[in-house]
């Protein structure tokens, strides 16, 4: 062989030796990010695509899990185990109108003008007496216009995930000592449909454990349970943004993990945020299902993908901006000028007399 073809042969060997190890170390470095990904994966806020608009582009795969996961809506079921008949008498038909719904809405003293003001003029007079905004900050207008029902919670101002917990430990303690028999949560950004939401809980014993919410990632949630040597759980949660209620039978299962602002503890030792942390004393630590209602929703869908025409079937709906682009519910009631969010014309479909509709 000769002199140079072999510096060649020897070149060649050398070079793959080199990109061999190249490739073996860049594996293992992915490798180990990945693992640090999955470490990590709930203390980053979920994103767009992450918690993909589940309603709107449901995938073959997540329907049939969904499907598993969604429990009919037995309204008597208790009564059934029971050992009771399955037709009760009338007199034992439980009703729930909305008096006996407390109605929890998360908001910042930030949003006091912006976003409180279209639920104020719209569905909040429907429910007055039993709705509480959870904000940080004294506002003496808020508290007139609200007939008192405002709480400082005295939580941080910020979006973070502590702070998110914090609201969220004591709307539940308020909710408790409420007597109330369904604790539902909106947030400032919801529109709710409180005729709908009174129908949808008439079909469920607030003596039965029932978490009802949507979900916005198409999997159940995978994290490590440091509490538990690194344990891989895995859960379904109820988007706080879309809203969710849970009956008073739950809400007091939940007690020895979320009163008395141990919430906020279980939230800080497995560093989720408020509606994940939920999922996680719910469905993990107690094994109640999320019951998946998909009138529900948030700001992570897209609004406009809701058919004009089942509008009214719906129980919350929300808005978002990306861009210059509005994401709202596809409705032209009132201009885009007034009412930027649709919550009044929402309020016009539902409700045509208001004097801010048009005749
Ligand atoms: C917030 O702080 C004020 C003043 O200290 C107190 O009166 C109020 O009860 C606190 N609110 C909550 C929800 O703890």
């Amino acid at each position: 062989m000769p002199v140079a073809e072999m510096r060649e042969t020897r070149r060649r060997i050398l070079q793959g030796v080199c990109s061999l190890c190249v490739c073996v170390y860049l594996g293992a470095v992915i490798g180990r990010s990945a693992a640090r990904v999955a470490e990590t994966e709930v203390e980053r806020e979920p994103s767009w695509q992450d918690r993909a608009p589940m309603s709107v582009d449901y995938g073959e795969e997540t329907e049939q899990s969904l499907e598993t996961e969604t429990r009919p809506s037995p309204r008597f079921a208790y009564l059934v185990e029971a050992g009771a008949t399955t037709t009760p008498p009338p007199e034992l038909v439980e009703k729930t109108g909305l008096e006996d719904v407390f109605i929890s809405v998360k908001t910042s003293g930030q949003f006091h003008e912006s976003r409180l003001k279209p639920l104020l003029d719209t569905w909040v007079p429907h429910v007055q007496q039993q709705t509480w905004f959870f904000t940080d900050v004294d506002d003496a207008e808020l508290h007139q216009k609200t007939d008192g029902h405002v709480i400082n919670t005295n939580c941080s101002s910020s979006h973070r995930r502590d702070a998110l917990c914090c609201k969220m430990a004591v709307e539940y303690d308020t909710f408790m000592d409420s007597g109330k028999k369904w604790f539902c949560h909106f947030d400032d950004d919801n529109y709710v449909n409180t005729a709908r939401l009174a129908e949808l809980l008439s079909g469920y014993s607030p003596q039965e454990d029932w978490y009802l919410g949507k979900n916005s990632i198409r999997t159940p949630l995978q994290i490590m349970d440091r509490a538990h040597n690194g344990d891989r759980v895995s859960f379904w949660f109820g988007t706080g943004g879309a809203g969710f209620c849970i009956s008073r039978a739950l809400a007091l299962k939940m007690s020895p993990f979320a009163s008395g602002g141990r919430f906020m503890r279980v939230g800080d030792k497995i560093r989720l945020p408020d509606d994940v942390t939920m999922g996680y004393i719910i469905e993990h630590l107690l094994k109640t299902r999320l019951t998946v209602i998909d009138e529900f929703h948030s700001h992570l869908e897209q609004m406009k993908f809701i058919r004009p025409t089942e509008l009214d079937k719906q129980i919350s709906f929300s808005y978002s901006q990306y861009a210059d682009e509005m994401n709202v519910v596809d409705l032209d009631i009132l201009s885009e000028e007034k009412d930027p969010t649709r919550f009044y014309s929402l309020h016009c479909l539902l409700h045509p007399k208001k004097a801010f509709c048009p005749r």
